[in-house]
């Protein structure tokens, strides 16, 4: 797959197929986090791979999902990701940039899996106390996101945005459609 192909189909995926994902996948998942542009090349960031089913279970429930949808919806127990990975900072204050390494490194991981075939949603929303707690992390290290991971149930699509509404939604036959600011409303070449 070439990286503008996965660009464009990659979507958040919300609904997983219950299959496992090769440990050797995430591992280059992560690899391909190691590698990521970092400010000062300082490398702040370590990531924690959740393979483990009862360990899912117990990060699924730190996580909110599609803020939009309502009634609040959250994936049934049939389609929950299958894995996740954490992206973990280690003395967050001393480094002002690592929104954007971490952020880096997260579509790093969600374009490698696209580029499996596998969806995967980046999540802010987290109870991170819970998690810490979950994840048994020594004190100095924070949680900055979480990377739900799976083969896809779902194929969202999406569409220009209408009336600057930039929420998702769902339509009858539960396909999630996300807007985007057209290319032409976003775009300067030469002069504003
Ligand atoms: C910083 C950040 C935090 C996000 N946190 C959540 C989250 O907690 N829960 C969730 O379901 N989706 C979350 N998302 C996914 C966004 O809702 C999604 O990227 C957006 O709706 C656009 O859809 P797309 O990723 O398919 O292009 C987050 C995305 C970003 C970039």
């Amino acid at each position: 797959m070439k990286v503008y192909d996965a660009i464009l189909s990659r979507r958040s995926i919300r609904r997983f197929q219950q299959k496992r994902i090769p440990l050797s996948l995430l591992k280059n998942f992560v690899n391909a986090a190691r590698i990521a542009p970092s400010a000062a090349n300082l490398q702040p960031l370590e990531f924690f791979i959740v393979n483990d089913e009862s360990l899912c279970s117990k990060v699924f429930e730190t996580l909110s999902w599609a803020a939009y949808i309502k009634p609040a919806w959250a994936p049934s127990e049939d389609e929950r990701p299958v894995a996740y990975i954490i992206i973990l900072v280690k003395n967050p204050k001393k480094n002002p940039w690592i929104a954007r390494d971490a952020s880096y490194a997260a579509e790093n991981i969600m374009l490698t899996a696209e580029s499996e075939w596998i969806g995967s949603c980046v999540m802010c929303k987290i109870d991170r106390e819970k998690l810490h707690s979950i994840l048994e992390l020594p004190d100095e290290y924070q949680v900055d996101s979480t990377i739900a991971l799976g083969y896809k149930s779902e194929n969202p699509v999406i569409e220009d945005i209408k009336d600057n509404d930039v929420k998702y939604w769902r339509d009858k036959n539960e396909v999630l459609h996300v807007p985007k600011r057209k290319l032409e409303d976003i775009i300067h070449i030469d002069k504003f």
